[in-house]
C-alpha cells in the first residue's frame, strides 16, 4: 500500500499534495461491518461453484462480443469478466456495451456529498492513463452537424474526477498488484474482507438510463465533447424510452402477480 501512493505521487504531475485517487482513499477508511464481509463470504463461497461450472464446455453466450482489449485495463476487470452484467436480463446488453465507453467507476462509484467530475480517459494508445483533453471537436469542411459517436477515439472511456483528479485506479496499479496477491493466496475469510472493503466505495447497482439521458444529466456532455444535436439525440434516444416505458409495464406486471396470489 505505501508502496503504491508513493508510486502514485511520482505518476502524478500536480501542484500542492498529491492526492490519492478518491477511489483509494475511499478504501482506505472503510470499515465494512460484519454484515457486508459475511455477505461477501457466502458471495464467494458461492462464487467458487459457479467458476467449476462454467469450465464446462458451453456455448459462449455471453462472450459473443468481447470488450476490444485495451493497453491499460480497468482494476475492475482484474476480478470480473470483461461482460460483467448478466442478471438484469433486459438491460445486461445495455450495460456491458456501456462499459466500452464508460468506466465502471463513472456508474458505480457516486459517493454522495462529493462532487465529481467526468472527463474522457485515455485506456489505449501511448497516452493511456491520460485524461483527454477536454473540448467539442471542431466540425469538419461540409459537415453541418454531427450525429455520430461522441467517442473521441478507441479505449477512451468516461470517467470520474475528483478535485482535478483522476479518481479511480487502472488494472496495473501498484495497489491493483498488491490486491491480487491478496486475493490469490488470502483464505476465504481473507478474501471476504478484502471485497468487503474493495466494494465498500462502490454501488451496487448502477444509475437509471434517465441518469445520463435524461433532461438533467449527471454528465456534462457538452464538456465530452457533444454537440447540441448529439444532445439532443441522447437525450430522445428511442431505446432509452423504450427502457423507461417497459420499467413502468413491469412494475405494474408485478403488482398483478402480486394481487393474483393473494386472491387466486
Ligand atoms: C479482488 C477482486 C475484485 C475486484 C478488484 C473487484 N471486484 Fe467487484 N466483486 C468481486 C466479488 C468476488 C464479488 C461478488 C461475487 C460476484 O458478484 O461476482 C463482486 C461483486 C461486485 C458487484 C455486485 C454487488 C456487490 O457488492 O456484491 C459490483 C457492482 C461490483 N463487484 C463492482 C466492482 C467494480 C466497479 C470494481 C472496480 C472498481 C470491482 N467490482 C472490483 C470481486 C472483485
Ligand atoms: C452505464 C452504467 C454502468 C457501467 C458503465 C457499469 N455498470 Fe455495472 N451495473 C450497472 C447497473 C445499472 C447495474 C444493476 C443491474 C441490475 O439491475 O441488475 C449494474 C450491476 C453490476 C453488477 C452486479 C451483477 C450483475 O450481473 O448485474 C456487477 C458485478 C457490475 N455491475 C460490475 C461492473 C463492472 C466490473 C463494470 C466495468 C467493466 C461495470 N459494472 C460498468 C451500471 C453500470
Ligand atoms: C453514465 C451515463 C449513462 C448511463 C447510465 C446510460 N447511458 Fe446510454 N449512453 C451514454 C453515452 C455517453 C452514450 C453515447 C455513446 C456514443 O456517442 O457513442 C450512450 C449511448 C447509448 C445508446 C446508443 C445511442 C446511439 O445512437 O448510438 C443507447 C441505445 C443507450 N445509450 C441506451 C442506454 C440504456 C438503455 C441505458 C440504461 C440501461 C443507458 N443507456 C444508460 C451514457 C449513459
Amino acid at each position: 500500500m505505501r508502496r503504491g501512493l508513493l508510486a502514485l505521487g511520482l505518476l502524478m504531475a500536480v501542484s500542492g499534495l498529491p492526492a490519492a485517487p478518491l477511489y483509494l482513499e475511499r478504501v482506505e477508511q472503510a470499515e465494512p461491518d460484519a454484515r457486508a464481509v459475511a455477505e461477501a463470504r457466502e458471495q464467494i463461497e458461492d462464487h467458487e461453484e459457479v467458476t467449476v461450472i462454467e469450465e464446462l464446455p458451453l456455448p459462449p453466450f455471453h462472450r459473443r462480443r468481447p470488450i476490444p482489449s485495451t493497453r491499460k485495463q480497468p482494476f475492475c476487470l482484474r476480478c470480473h469478466l470483461p461482460l460483467p452484467h448478466r442478471r438484469d436480463e433486459r438491460a445486461r446488453t445495455f450495460l456491458n456495451m456501456h462499459s466500452r465507453f464508460v468506466s465502471c467507476e463513472t456508474c458505480h462509484m457516486r459517493p454522495d456529498g462529493v462532487k465529481l467530475t467526468y472527463r474522457w480517459l485515455a485506456y489505449d494508445g501511448i497516452d493511456a492513463g491520460s485524461p483527454l483533453p477536454p473540448g467539442t471537436r471542431a466540425l469538419r469542411e461540409g459537415e453541418e452537424e454531427r450525429k455520430g459517436s461522441i467517442v473521441p477515439r478507441q479505449g477512451a472511456r468516461i470517467a470520474p474526477f475528483h478535485a482535478g483528479e483522476v479518481a479511480l485506479i487502472l488494472g496495473d496499479h501498484p495497489f491493483a498488484e498488491a490486491v491480487m496477491t491478496r486475493w490469490e493466496n488470502g483464505s476465504v475469510a481473507e478474501r471476504a474482507t478484502l471485497k468487503a472493503r474493495l466494494h465498500a466505495p462502490l454501488e451496487k447497482e448502477g444509475p437509471e438510463c434517465g441518469a445520463c439521458h435524461g433532461e438533467r444529466p449527471m454528465l456534462d456532455l457538452g464538456a465530452l465533447g457533444a454537440t447540441p444535436e448529439q444532445w439532443r439525440l441522447l437525450r430522445q434516444n428511442a431505446i432509452v424510452r423504450f427502457f423507461e416505458r417497459f420499467d413502468d409495464e413491469n412494475e405494474r406486471l408485478r403488482i398483478d402477480g402480486l394481487l393474483r396470489r393473494k386472491f387466486p
